[in-house]
């Protein structure tokens, strides 16, 4: 299994960014542990950020035909951005979105999302462990289409 984790705008700052509100575990922690936990679990892990829009849209894109899930921490770009819902949609990829926080309990315009109804699943408000949680989740329980 291949599964791609995105990181979208802001989350290189992860650990020294709000750490009240997002921890003290850098990105490159969060991508090392990844990597050691997809190796346990035998699966293969890519992993990708970006601040700008169009370049997580491309890295979706290419995504095709050779990623069998995505984990997605889009940051703002959550509450933004049809093109990246419709990315996900045209490559027809399984996703996870992710968000460090709980987006639930901070401003009311954090609460809306445009990939959610679109999700496999959603977890936010664990902190880093989500994406350990996301993990081992896409590899052992989610039903990934044949490619
Ligand atoms: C975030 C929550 C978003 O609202 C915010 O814009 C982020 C990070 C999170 O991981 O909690 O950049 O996705």
């Amino acid at each position: 299994r291949h599964i791609l984790l995105i990181n979208g705008p802001n989350l290189n700052l992860l650990g020294t960014r709000e750490p009240a509100t997002y921890g003290s575990t850098t990105l490159a922690d969060v991508e090392s542990a990844a990597q050691e936990q997809a190796t346990a679990l035998s699966a293969k892990l890519s992993t990708f950020q970006s601040n700008h829009e169009g370049a997580i849209v491309d890295r979706i894109q290419a995504a095709r035909g050779d990623v069998d899930a995505i984990i997605i921490n889009a940051g703002a770009y959550t509450h933004t951005s049809v093109a990246i819902r419709d990315a996900l949609l045209g490559v027809e990829i399984p996703f996870v979105e992710l968000h460090v926080s709980n987006v639930h309990a901070r401003e009311e315009f954090r609460r809306h999302s445009y990939l959610c109804d679109k999700a496999a699943a959603v977890i936010c408000g664990m902190g880093v462990y989500g994406y350990t949680a996301a993990l081992e989740f896409v590899v052992k329980h989610l039903k990934i289409k044949a490619r």
